[in-house]
């Protein structure tokens, strides 16, 4: 049987490489079962239509272009990705008239390696600039831990300019240099586990984009992905949240099985794709996705045993970023590499849904102050649902410390404050907790 992705890691090695490769040596499917972005609700677009409006009324005016910019981009990650160019436009307007908002650098910084991962690498030199706004001149070795998150997530945007500057060499060696901080890092502080994850991350990435050493950088990452399996509890809760980025664990743990899968270590590979055939809470379409994808592996385990086409890990595309990110918008599956043949249609859904229990309940009389002063924007499908869903209980008490600051501050609801006795059931209940 033949793959469906063949010739794709070859295709993508090639690129960074810097030969021309020709896309027809990829056999797709046809366009429609690849991809189907996320449709906006007609109160989202009239939301951030109004925030564009307001971008364009003032466009000197730092804090209009952020909000707009920041809407955008949530919803680019979200799977509607040709908000992208609105996005860029808006947030590096704001960095331009404010240098000094970190927070949005490092937004915008990372956003780019949208870009990067489809290995465009027009924003490369702007992405550098973002990260020096939010890095300032601090040395590595001086670099507190997100401090280099952010310097890693910006030696990708060097790499990838280096690379288009037909310097091939100095690329791997920058990759190569990365490869021993990140590990360095890592060894001297097993209980920075974001700093793991990152690292698996990279492993990966460069498994599945440097045409030599292949074997060992997919052993690191599996290596990586071990420790932060074990230890996903104690991941920062921000990283865990399951409004921004509700598939992270389903994607990583996916990425890990195929790791197993391509030094044929079945055994390993085979409990971790069980696992994720069962779909948690919440559900979301990358999760069904996955879910679909693994059954397939499992189906096929022995065939797979050892392939390197596994690499680079799928989806390697702008779904690299849609797949963490997304609740409801398909995953591309251009870059997918099967034995079977796998389309979006023939995936219409049954997959076994196992609800997580609940931590902790929101009592009713705390539910109905947030059904009646809040929901109307952050309910699902509400304006606000980007930046802080309360749809489920689990949602809403990732959100505390913002709700305690924002509702204390007099900014939620933004319209009019919330009435005392009101306000005095949400914060009483949550400071107790
Ligand atoms: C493995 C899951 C995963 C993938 C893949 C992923 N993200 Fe994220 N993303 C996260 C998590 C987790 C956060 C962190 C939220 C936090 O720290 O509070 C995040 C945060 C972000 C932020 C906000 C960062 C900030 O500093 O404010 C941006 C922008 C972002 N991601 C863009 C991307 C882009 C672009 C891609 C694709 C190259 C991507 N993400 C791929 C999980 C993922
Ligand atoms: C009229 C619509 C509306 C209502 C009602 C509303 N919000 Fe918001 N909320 C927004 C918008 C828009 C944003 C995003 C922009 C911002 O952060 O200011 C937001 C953002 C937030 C955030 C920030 C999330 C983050 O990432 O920091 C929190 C927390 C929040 N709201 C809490 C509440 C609470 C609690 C209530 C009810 C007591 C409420 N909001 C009612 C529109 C609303």
């Amino acid at each position: 049987m033949v793959g469906h992705r063949i010739a794709w890691g070859w295709v993508a090695a090639l690129m960074l490489l810097g030969c021309r490769a020709s896309p027809e040596s990829v056999r797709r499917p046809p366009e429609q079962s690849l991809r189907r972005d996320l449709a906006l609700t007609d109160e989202q677009a009239a939301y951030l239509a109004r925030l564009a409006a307001a971008a364009d009324a003032a466009p000197d005016d730092a804090a209009a272009r952020k909000a707009s910019g920041l809407a955008h981009m949530r919803f680019t990650l979200s799977g509607v990705v040709s908000l992208r160019e609105r996005a860029e436009l808006d947030l590096e307007a704001a960095l331009q008239l404010d240098r000094e908002d970190r927070e949005l650098a490092r937004a915008l910084g990372r956003f780019y390696n949208m870009r990067a991962v489809e290995r465009d690498g027009s924003k490369a030199a702007a992405q550098i600039d973002a990260y020096r706004a939010y890095l300032g001149d601090v040395a590595v070795d001086d670099m507190r831990s997100e401090q280099f998150v952010a310097y890693a997530f910006s030696q990708l945007g060097h790499i990838l300019e280096l690379r288009d500057r037909g310097r091939v060499l100095a690329a791997y060696g920058a990759a190569r240099e990365l490869e021993q901080q990140l590990r360095a890092r890592t060894t001297a502080d097993p209980d920075d586990i974001e700093l793991w994850a990152v690292a698996g991350n990279f492993s990966f990435f460069f498994a599945g984009n440097i045409p030599s050493g292949k074997r060992d950088r997919v052993r690191d990452a599996v290596g990586y992905f071990t420790h932060l399996r074990a230890r996903w509890g104690q991941l920062r809760a921000g990283a865990r949240d399951p409004e921004q980025c509700p598939n992270t664990y389903e994607n990583f743990m996916f990425e890990l099985a195929e790791g197993h899968g391509t030094l044929g270590q079945l055994a390993e590979a085979r409990p971790i794709y069980q696992e994720l055939v069962v779909v948690r809470e919440p559900i979301t379409r990358p999760k069904q996705q996955i879910a679909y994808v693994a059954a397939e592996r499992l189906r096929n385990l022995e065939r797979y045993s050892g392939k390197l086409e596994l690499m680079p890990p799928w989806p390697s595309d702008v779904g690299n970023c849609v797949v963490c990110h997304a609740y409801t918008s398909d995953v591309p599956l251009n870059t997918l590499y099967t034995l079977e043949p796998v389309t979006l249609d023939d995936m219409l859904g049954p997959t076994v849904v196992k609800p997580t229990p609940r931590v902790q309940t929101v009592p009713p009389p705390v539910r109905a102050v947030i059904e009646r002063h809040c929901e109307p924007c952050h309910a699902r499908g509400g304006e606000a649902e980007p930046f802080a869903s309360f749809a489920s209980d689990a949602a809403l008490l990732l959100h505390s410390d913002a709700i305690v600051r924002r509702v204390t501050a007099g900014e939620m609801p933004p319209d009019q404050p919330l009435p005392a006795e009101a306000a005095r059931i949400l914060l009483d209940w949550l400071s107790s907790r």
